[in-house]
């Protein structure tokens, strides 16, 4: 049978705590927020088993915790992609809340927050049929009932015959398992592995391995990469059940978009949010998941993804730059958001919606969305609760966009207490737009990224 090794989990996560010294892992109150950034996150129990761009790091959120919810209550993330808020929030002993659009991150969320419902003997001797049945099938002449998903085109082959052939053995296993919690844990093994032994790669927006200067990949150890998954899985469940208590708590995770938060949650339920919704980078988490929508079965067609992207917290600069004109929705008296908008705009008229106009709309139609997302803050927090929301800035044709300094005011003017932002990161990388050629001037305009924690509170 597969052999679980509880400790390796446990050592995986005991160095941040001895780094910064006392359980309170970079407390709020004496040293500042830890780094946002996701990358820890990527050897850390639990978190290590979905990368997700520009997700944030559990070192974060445990600083944000400590400092802003000592005892017990009731955590949201309103953009919780693929569930570090929301573990975190348990793993401290609290209620927690999530609202994701994308399926693909709410089945990485809900699978990382049942952990402590796996039957381990039970997923111990799955992973080892699994093994076998591979084995035994890759040796014959064994034709695979599954088939690749209809809608999903690429244009090169996604995979080189051989690896779908092994894909597709693969999937005859999953798709055949009868427990539910079971069959999504192998699942999210194959999403979260998939697109490693694919032609195309995360730069970090999805590509083909050839653009990136790769080589395509014709053949993979295809149930080597998922065993592996599944092992740390294994492992990191092992220890979740055995380090951590689960006392009664309320876990939510809502495949929704949190602008419906009114039809979920009540008034006033929340003790403290902790999130980063999408940047004003034109980030396509939907595009760049195409991959595990269409094999996990929650996409068929393009149709599905522009339901997601209509959903989705700022709007894209593609759906927007043909507009006429986008405006702001709301007066922001005593900043100069309108003129560095109507600055923008004025640029490279030339070049139609490809100019400042259509990026302006982009600014605009995000702008209103940090506006829609304040009053659902409003709505759910308590009074007294606090916001802690990661924000970058942007740069858009060479116009530096301080995004968190006008979420800030959009959020004051709404009523609430603006306490501070703290900017833990001065430099960002894997932006979408630096990388692209409608960007900025050609960079020639050293304005600098970062994130910042615009931390307010409900009066
Ligand atoms: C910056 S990521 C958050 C990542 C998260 N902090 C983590 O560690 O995984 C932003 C997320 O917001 C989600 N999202 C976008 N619009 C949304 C909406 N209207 N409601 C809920 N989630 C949304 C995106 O799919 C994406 O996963």
């Amino acid at each position: 049978m597969a052999k679980i090794n509880r400790k390796r989990a446990e050592q995986l996560l005991f160095p941040i705590i001895s780094e910064n010294g006392d359980s309170q892992v970079g407390g709020e109150k004496e040293k500042g927020f830890g780094d946002p950034n996701f990358s820890r996150n990527k050897t850390l129990p639990i978190h290590r088993w979905v990368p997700w761009i520009a997700g944030f790091s559990s070192d974060f959120v445990q600083s944000a915790l400590d400092g802003f919810l000592r005892n017990k209550g009731t955590v949201l993330d309103p953009f919780c992609g693929v569930g570090t808020t929301v573990f975190e929030a348990i793993r401290n002993g609290h209620n927690a809340i999530g609202f994701e659009i994308n399926p693909y991150a709410v089945l990485a969320s809900r699978v990382k927050t049942n952990a402590y419902c796996i039957d381990l003997g039970v997923f111990a001797s799955t992973i080892d049929d699994f093994q076998q049945f591979y084995t035994e099938k890759i040796s014959t002449n064994y034709k695979p009932i599954s088939t690749p998903p209809q809608g999903f085109k690429t244009r090169t082959s996604f995979y080189s015959p051989r690896v779908l052939y092994k894909v597709l053995i693969a999937q005859d296993f999953v798709h055949a398992i009868d427990d539910e919690n079971i069959r999504d844990l192998f699942r999210l093994a194959f999403a979260s592995t998939m697109v490693s032994y694919s032609n195309y790669s995360y730069e970090p927006s999805l590509g083909r391995r050839v653009s990136a200067g790769r080589e395509e990949i014709h053949d993979f150890p295809v149930a080597r990469a998922i065993t592996d998954k599944l092992t740390d899985m294994a492992e990191d469940i092992a220890w979740v059940q055995e380090y951590i208590e689960r006392n009664n708590l309320d876990i939510r995770i809502i495949g929704d978009s949190f602008f419906h938060c009114r039809e979920h949650l009540l008034p006033a339920s929340v003790d403290l949010i902790i999130t980063s919704p999408p940047y004003l980078n034109n980030y396509h988490y939907n595009r760049n998941t195409r991959p595990q929508l269409y094999w996990l079965g929650y996409a068929h067609s393009p149709d599905d993804l522009k339901k997601l992207e209509n959903l989705n917290f700022g709007k894209f600069w593609q759906t927007v730059r043909d507009f006429d004109r986008i405006d702001l929705a709301f007066t922001l008296p005593q900043t100069d958001i309108e003129e560095r908008l109507q600055m923008l705009r004025k640029l490279n008229k030339e070049k139609g919606p490809y100019g400042g106009n259509g990026w302006a709309n982009y600014a605009a139609a995000y702008f209103n969305d940090c506006h829609k997302f304040t009053e659902g803050i409003q709505y759910v927090l308590k009074r007294g609760g606090t916001a802690l929301v990661v924000i970058g800035n942007s740069i858009l044709q060479g116009v530096m966009i301080p995004t968190d300094e006008y979420f800030g005011k959009i959020a004051e003017a709404m009523g609430m207490e603006l306490l501070k932002i703290d900017v833990p990161r001065a430099t960002r990388v894997g932006n979408s737009i630096i990388q692209s050629d409608v960007r900025v001037g050609k960079a020639e305009v050293s304005h600098q990224l970062y994130e910042a924690v615009v931390v307010l509170r409900k009066p």
